[in-house]
């Protein structure tokens, strides 16, 4: 069984020996381990039954110690850093030599970010060394945003879960690599391509899924439920095709009455997205919880934080 602890003492005597344990961040959960370890690594793509070609994201106590995981640092990645870290923004760079095959799935780059949240902060600071964790969820499903949901997804494993609250931000970070001095967009993330934008100026977006992909995130069907789930534009009509079905809704403002409709989810009354993102993956999580026959999600505005969690959506609603 899992265990949920408070103890961020306890946590670092793991990692030091080369255990994993689950760590709470600012966007998601993480399974972390010690990014220069292989013992460690490998533990952490067993548990979560990840394929090795896809690369692990490691997480610093600051940007000072950024030259500790990557060198030829872009001008432009520098001013990102600066402006969003600690925080939900990992940028793809030209990797340190010493940084295992394992975290980068051999590719000559590293992911990197620091994590806004006091707890993991103040455990990467009694660390001599730098955490790898991918999202703590089994792979392919949802990403957990608090201790219960990572508790829930390992109860056959002894891991050790770090105690953090609720996840402020709720969903992953946002990845960004250098192209031939472009700026290149990987992965939608908790923060908007506005926001980067407005910082560096036009991003190239490359978030579209390949056989192999660039960012794990990126495959075309991922953060799913187990309930078979779509999107729509159209919510009763959706309920209309669907009447004989047991439904979940996810919503963004609005409130629907049906009868096929056994629970609602409304994420944001007053039509705040960021507030809806922060909300996304536990609604899924207790609507996946129902045994319904069908989620029903609405297509949420198509800019900032909405085009996020229509980017979650699209690949929880992918067959
Ligand atoms: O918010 C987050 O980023 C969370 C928390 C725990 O930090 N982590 C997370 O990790 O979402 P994961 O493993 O679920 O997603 C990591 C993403 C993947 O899409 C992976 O392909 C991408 O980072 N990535 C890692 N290294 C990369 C590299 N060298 N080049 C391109 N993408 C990379
Ligand atoms: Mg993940």
């Amino acid at each position: 069984m899992a265990l949920i602890s408070s103890s961020i003492q306890d946590v670092a005597a793991l990692l030091q020996q080369n255990e994993i344990a689950a760590i709470p961040t600012e966007t998601v959960y993480g399974l972390a381990g010690n990014a220069y370890n292989e013992t460690a690594l490998k533990k952490i793509f067993e548990l979560k039954q990840r394929p090795f070609y896809n690369p692990l994201i490691v997480h610093i106590k600051s940007f000072k110690d950024l030259n500790l995981v990557a060198t030829d640092i872009p001008t432009q990645a520098q001013l990102l850093a600066t402006t969003f870290w600690p925080g939900p923004l990992t940028l793809v760079l030209k990797k340190q030599t010493h940084i295992p095959d394992l975290v980068t799935a051999g590719k000559d780059t590293v992911a990197v970010r620091v994590p806004n949240h006091p707890v993991t902060l103040s455990l990467l600071e009694q660390l001599e060394f730098p955490l790898a964790a991918p999202s703590a969820n089994p792979y392919g499903s949802i990403s957990p945003t608090k201790a219960a949901h990572v508790a829930n997804y390992f109860t056959a494993s002894p891991l050790t879960i770090l105690e953090g609250g609720e996840c402020s931000n709720g969903i992953e970070s946002t990845i960004i690599g250098f192209e031939n001095n472009q700026a290149v967009l990987y992965r939608l993330g908790s923060i908007t391509i506005e926001a980067i934008e407005n910082v560096i100026g036009p991003l190239l977006i490359k978030t579209q899924s390949e056989a192999i992909p660039t960012a794990p995130g990126m495959l075309s069907k991922h953060y799913a439920p187990r309930t078979t789930t779509i999107q729509s534009n159209n919510i009763l009509e959706s309920i209309h095709t669907n009447t004989t079905k047991r439904i979940g809704l996810l919503t963004f403002e609005n409130r629907f009455e049906h009868e096929s409709i056994v629970t609602q989810k409304v994420l944001s009354p007053n039509g705040d997205l960021a507030e809806a993102a922060t909300l996304l993956y536990n609604a899924l999580h207790e609507l996946d919880q129902l045994d319904l026959d069908l989620i029903i999600a609405e297509k949420f505005p198509d800019h900032n934080l909405g085009r996020t969690i229509n980017d979650r959506l699209e690949r929880a609603t992918k067959k």
